[in-house]
């Protein structure tokens, strides 16, 4: 699978979220056989967060990489009301032993809350000398809170921002995603098949998706990878979802379907408040 740089290494385009998981004990070897499954496809990014299933969602990571450790790139979250410099400490601490490791790759604040983001920042460089996270990043954080962040960190110490972006949800062109690229940041599409919902149904999409012998979802993932430095991490239990995911990779867009896909999905005309679900 193709890779790009983020956080100094070499990640797939594609990784794997984990939203929902660990909800339903009755999912949960479904669940830790797919993240397997996406990994072997070569999905080794695993982007969690303490906020799912209040802990579940990584202890499924956390048994789904059990042995495998080095193969996998983890992205964890922590709550806004823990990313002060008490609650980050203990906050990780938390999320290392549901992951059953003692480094997180790279671990973002989930969406900006209450606490200053200099001492958030300041709560992850300290975890990053101490060698528990490789890099941070942010989520969520739309133009002017990532011209906030720089004023507070030191120079490219923010490693990604991750945010809602899929056909649906284009706001993020008209100047965050120009901004990052112009950065060289990566930016990390959450949500990048709506969530599996309405606009897969689309009509433009399914004849992009027939010309191809492709489904809507691996269309509106490659949609998104046809751009440099973007990263989707689509989630998928279902095992045929996570090999069609793994395989979108491989798609390649024309110019008549960004067209077409263009028609059915405007672009911003002007600027959007950052959308987020
Ligand atoms: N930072 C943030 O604030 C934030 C917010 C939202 C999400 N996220 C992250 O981004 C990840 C992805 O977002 P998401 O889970 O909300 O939505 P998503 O990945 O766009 O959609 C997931 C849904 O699509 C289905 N699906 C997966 N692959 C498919 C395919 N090839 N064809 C048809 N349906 C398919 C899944 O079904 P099955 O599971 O049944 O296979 C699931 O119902 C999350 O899991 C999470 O890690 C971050």
């Amino acid at each position: 699978m193709r890779t790009l740089e983020l956080a100094g290494g070499a990640v797939p385009v594609i990784g794997q979220g984990t939203w929902r998981m660990g909800e339903d004990r009755s999912a949960h070897k479904l669940e830790v056989a797919a993240l397997r499954q996406g990994i072997d496809l070569g999905m080794t990014l695993i982007d969690t967060a303490e906020m799912y299933a209040e802990g579940g969602a990584e202890e499924v990571v956390g048994e789904a990489i059990a042995g495998r450790r080095d193969q996998v790139f983890l992205v964890s979250k922590v709550y806004p009301h823990n990313a002060n410099r008490k609650g980050v400490a203990q906050a990780i601490e938390r999320s290392l032993r549901r992951l059953n490791t003692d480094y997180i790759d790279l671990y973002l604040l989930h969406w900006r809350g209450q606490y200053p983001l200099e001492e958030t920042v300041e709560a992850f460089e300290r975890l990053r000398e101490e060698g528990k996270i490789g890099r941070w990043g942010v989520s969520n954080f739309d133009l002017d809170d990532m011209h906030e962040l720089a004023s507070v960190s030191p120079a490219n110490a923010c490693a990604t921002n991750q945010v809602l972006y899929n056909l649906e949800e284009r706001g993020i062109e008209f100047d965050l995603l120009p901004w990052s690229q112009q950065q060289r940041l990566p930016v990390m599409a959450y949500c990048p098949i709506g969530q599996g919902g309405q606009m897969l149904g689309n009509a433009a999409l399914a004849q992009v998706a027939a010309r191809h012998a492709a489904t809507p979802a691996q269309v509106a993932l490659a949609w998104l990878l046809r751009q440099d430095n973007v990263i989707a991490i689509p989630k998928a239990v279902r095992p045929e979802h996570v090999t069609l995911n793994a395989q979108a990779a491989q798609l390649k867009l024309d110019a008549a379907d960004l067209t077409a896909l263009d028609r059915a999905f405007r672009a911003p005309q002007r600027k959007q408040r950052l959308a987020m679900v």
